[in-house]
């Protein structure tokens, strides 16, 4: 039932009675009818007040599509139990509250030009993350080395990948899990094939005979790990440098010395035994000072990680989801392999209760590239920030209207629209300046806590 109440004012009778008319004729125009309060001004007020009380008992009987037309506002809010916090929707002033893991999948996209927030939103959203579940894991891979403050003040670990770096992790790492009781030579097998593929392969593959000598050795150096109840340490590349070399047969010895630069020469950074807390919930990659010649094995090595960590932590505790960044992620959309790696993350990791996040600065990279295109659309939260050149693709995309167009057009810092499964919010999140948090976060240059 509805009843539509409008009160207005005029200084004088005469006035009064040319606004009515004017407003009887108006909504004549429309087929509708007004009906003067006679004696009746001071409920016929009460009523059109916002207080909700409903002082004239007079009220029709409406279809729900036909009371919409008289909502004027077109705003849409978000505010789901249990979620974080998004920022103010720009139109209501309203707080937009999200949560990811209710979506279809909780895979990410954050698009803007450089310079407009797309990495101090992301942060933003993993501080509360990492507070909100407990149990939750968190890697992120950093092309900028621009996450380690943050990431040490939430007692994470910072690795760094790269020759010359103090801290390492071992590709040939392996946990015993009695849920499936996988011995780590048949585990790893496929891993290591593949890496060795591109490190020693001609033209990117190992000769069959090659394949049979290298299974072998896993097999050997495994064999310390297992005999100690899986207490030992891992064994490295180095150990399978050292077990090809110590057979008698050529082909193993050849092999050998193919791995000696990756095991004792100067690109052996991935043949250590690992100096981290690789169980830390929250691992940042810093692979800023990656080189090409190392790029192979680093990025096979932390891709494997990646999924390990998917994997069993979804074995651990369905409960505890995965929460994987990637900044700038065009570097790792140029190489094939990593490439291949996102394509087929965005679509699985929702079954491991995996969230991933991909951040990056050019939109029309997106549409030009068909991984990058399954990353957008299958990706049901988009942060969408200050956009210069992109609109149009927007526009085609996600049947953004000119008014959202221009909104974004024109955003500044922390502002700009979010996706969130069907609906889209004009959104503003300005961190202040002051608060310890902004000095964890900012990219400006002379801002940040140490710089201080
Ligand atoms: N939400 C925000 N609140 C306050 N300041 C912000 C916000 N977003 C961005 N800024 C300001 O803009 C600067 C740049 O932000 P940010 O590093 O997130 O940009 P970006 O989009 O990731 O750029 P790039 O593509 O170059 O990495 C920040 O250091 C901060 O000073
Ligand atoms: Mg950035």
């Amino acid at each position: 039932m509805v009843l539509l109440s409008v009160a207005f004012f005029a200084d004088t009778p005469d006035e009064l009675r040319q606004e009515t008319d004017a407003l009887q004729s108006a909504a004549a125009n429309f087929n509708c009818r007004f009906t003067e309060m006679r004696f009746q001004q001071e409920n016929c007020f009460n009523t059109a007040m916002p207080y909700g009380l409903r002082r004239v008992e007079s009220s029709h009987m409406m279809l729900t599509r036909s009371v919409t037309a008289l909502v004027p506002f077109v705003a849409q809010e978000v505010q789901s139990p249990q979620g974080i916090f998004y920022g103010r929707n720009a139109i209501t002033g309203n707080l937009i509250v999200g949560d990811r893991t209710k979506l279809i999948n909780g895979n990410a996209m954050v698009i803007a030009t450089s310079g407009s927030g797309k990495s101090m939103s992301v942060k933003m959203e993993i501080i509360m993350e990492f507070l909100r579940w407990p149990n939750a894991r968190f890697i992120l891979v950093d092309p900028e080395n621009e996450y380690e403050l943050l990431v040490k003040a939430l007692g994470g670990e910072a690795i760094k990948v790269s020759v010359d770096s103090r801290t390492h992790f071992n590709p040939l790492d392996y946990h015993y899990d009695p849920k499936t009781d996988v011995p780590p030579d048949v585990a790893k097998i496929e891993f290591v094939l593949s890496m060795l593929d591109k490190l020693i392969g001609e033209n990117g593959h190992l000769l069959p005979e090659d394949r049979s000598l290298i299974a072998a050795s896993l097999k050997n150096i495994y064999k310390p790990l297992i005999a100690s109840g899986y207490t030992a340490p891992c064994p490295t590349l180095g150990d399978l440098y050292r077990d090809l070399n110590k057979s008698n047969l050529r082909r193993a010895k050849q092999l050998a010395l193919m791995l000696d630069v990756f095991t004792n020469g100067s690109l052996q950074a991935f043949s250590h035994t690992t100096n981290v807390d690789m169980n830390n919930r929250l691992i940042c990659f810093n692979i800023q000072s990656l080189g090409d010649q190392l790029r192979p094995i680093a990025m096979m090595s932390l891709l494997e990680f990646i999924n390990m960590q998917v994997m069993t932590n979804r074995r651990k505790d369905a409960t505890a989801a995965t929460w994987i960044y990637f900044d700038e992620i065009h570097v790792l959309l140029k190489d094939p392999m990593s490439s291949n790696f996102l394509y087929s993350s965005w679509k699985r990791f929702r079954k491991y209760n995996a969230y991933a996040t991909g951040i990056s600065q050019d939109i029309q990279d997106y549409l030009d590239n068909p991984v990058a295109y399954a990353l957008l659309s299958n990706s049901e939260f988009v942060i969408m920030l200050r956009q210069s050149k992109s609109l149009e693709a927007l526009e085609r995309l996600y049947g953004l209207s000119k008014p959202q167009l221009e909104f974004l057009r024109n955003a500044s810092e922390g502002r700009g629209i979010i996706k969130m499964g069907n609906s889209m919010i004009p959104f503003s999140n300005l961190e202040p300046k002051d608060t310890a948090v902004y000095k964890l976060i900012t990219t400006k240059p002379g801002e940040a806590t140490a710089e201080k």
